[in-house]
């Protein structure tokens, strides 16, 4: 069971810093005036969702999370992909898409933190 926990901790650890890459990445490039994707929100949001089906497998001896949780973040974090893979060569993209990015982002985020 220790290792388990300790691949639970491993993942969870990965999906922080892919938490970071795509949150710090969008802001930086909100921040810059040009709205683009940057590679820092394309890996980001790989990160999340490899991650994310991770540590949603049952490694936590019960005490797991509600399948529902699960599944709105799974949707989420592919909306996030797809919004991210698509766009990712276009020299602009429309402020209402870049926002959407963000602000799924700290939904899932929320979910994530919040949903008991
Ligand atoms: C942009 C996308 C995502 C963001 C910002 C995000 C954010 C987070 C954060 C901040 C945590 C830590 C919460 C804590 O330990 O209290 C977390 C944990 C977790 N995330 Fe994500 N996540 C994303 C995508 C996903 C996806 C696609 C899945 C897959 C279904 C997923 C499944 C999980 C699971 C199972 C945990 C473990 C903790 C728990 O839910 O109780 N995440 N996520």
């Amino acid at each position: 069971m220790a290792n388990v926990e300790a691949l639970r901790l491993i993942l969870l650890y990965v999906h922080l810093i892919g938490f970071a890459l795509l949150l710090g990445g969008s802001i930086a490039q909100y921040a810059s005036g040009r709205l683009r994707i940057n590679p820092a929100m394309l890996w980001g949001s790989v990160i999340q969702v490899l991650t994310g089906l991770g540590l949603s497998a049952p490694l936590r001896d019960g005490d797991e999370p509600a399948p529902a949780k699960l599944v709105t973040k799974l949707v989420i974090g592919l909306l996030i992909f797809v919004m991210v893979f698509f766009s990712r060569k276009r020299d602009v993209v429309n402020r209402g898409h870049f926002l959407a990015i963000v602000g799924l982002t700290l939904v899932n985020a929320a979910v994530a933190v919040f949903w008991r």
